[in-house]
């Protein structure tokens, strides 16, 4: 199954414990390349099943007097797979920068974390390659292991808006990120979209032909769309 595409999914501060025992019973299936990022609190729920799980953020400290924080190294002993890093949600609304982000980056790989790193750009208007070579050149500062590393390309605009750029778009993004990340660490990393991906268009995305999975918000939280995206991935 780890052919298949990546398909994440970041549930975000959503979900009470009775739409979790329910989504939970649904969303039993056998499928590796499906990841679920869910709310830290509930991970626990989600050991033991046949696809991977995912925090949707990590200290940058080790372990300590941190009243909140949730460690790499609590996750990795818990059996977290996967570390979300730097979601434009965070950036925007906790002002994590990119310093921030790559302290996170580097304190989920010690713990053996596969990262997903999240870059894009605020609007259109915006220079979006020197933003994303910064995003990008910044988060891996002194970063010397990228066989974890998957960048999520989600383009704020695209969030939970309904809005998604063109496939032609999308393309020539993952292909500048790509190519970038190749002369930076001279290997091939793989680059997810996301950016309001649900049941309805992940079709038509599907066709772009660089892309390696997305990123779903809003359409995770209904397991009966996230049966539909699976099939199609
Ligand atoms: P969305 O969110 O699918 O609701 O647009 C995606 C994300 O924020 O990762």
């Amino acid at each position: 199954m780890e052919k298949n595409k990546i398909l994440a999914l970041n549930h975000k501060m959503n979900m009470n414990l009775n739409d979790l025992a329910n989504y939970i019973k649904e969303i039993n299936i056998d499928n590796y390349s499906l990841v679920v990022f869910p709310m830290s609190i509930y991970l626990p729920y989600f050991l033991n099943k046949k696809f991977k799980i995912g925090i949707q953020n990590i200290s940058s400290f080790e372990e300590g007097s941190y009243t909140g924080e949730v460690s790499a190294k609590a996750s990795k002993s818990l059996g977290v797979n996967y570390a979300l890093i730097g979601h434009s949600e965070r950036r925007e609304f906790l002002n994590e920068d990119n310093q921030d982000i790559n302290k996170k980056i580097k304190m989920a790989l010690k713990y053996n974390l596969k990262v997903i790193l999240c870059v894009g750009e605020k609007s259109k208007d915006e220079d979006k390659e020197e933003l994303l070579s910064n995003q990008l050149e910044e988060a891996f500062q002194d970063v010397n292991h990228f066989n974890k590393v998957i960048i999520a390309y989600e383009p704020i605009w695209a969030i939970g808006t309904g809005v998604v750029p063109t496939n032609e778009e999308i393309f020539e993004t993952t292909k500048f990120i790509k190519d970038k990340m190749l002369k930076m660490t001279k290997s091939n990393i793989k680059v997810i979209y996301g950016g309001s991906v649900n049941d309805k268009n992940i079709e038509e995305l599907n066709r772009i032909e660089n892309i390696d999975g997305y990123l779903v918000g809003g359409a995770s939280l209904d397991f009966k769309k996230v049966l539909d995206m699976i099939k199609v991935v």
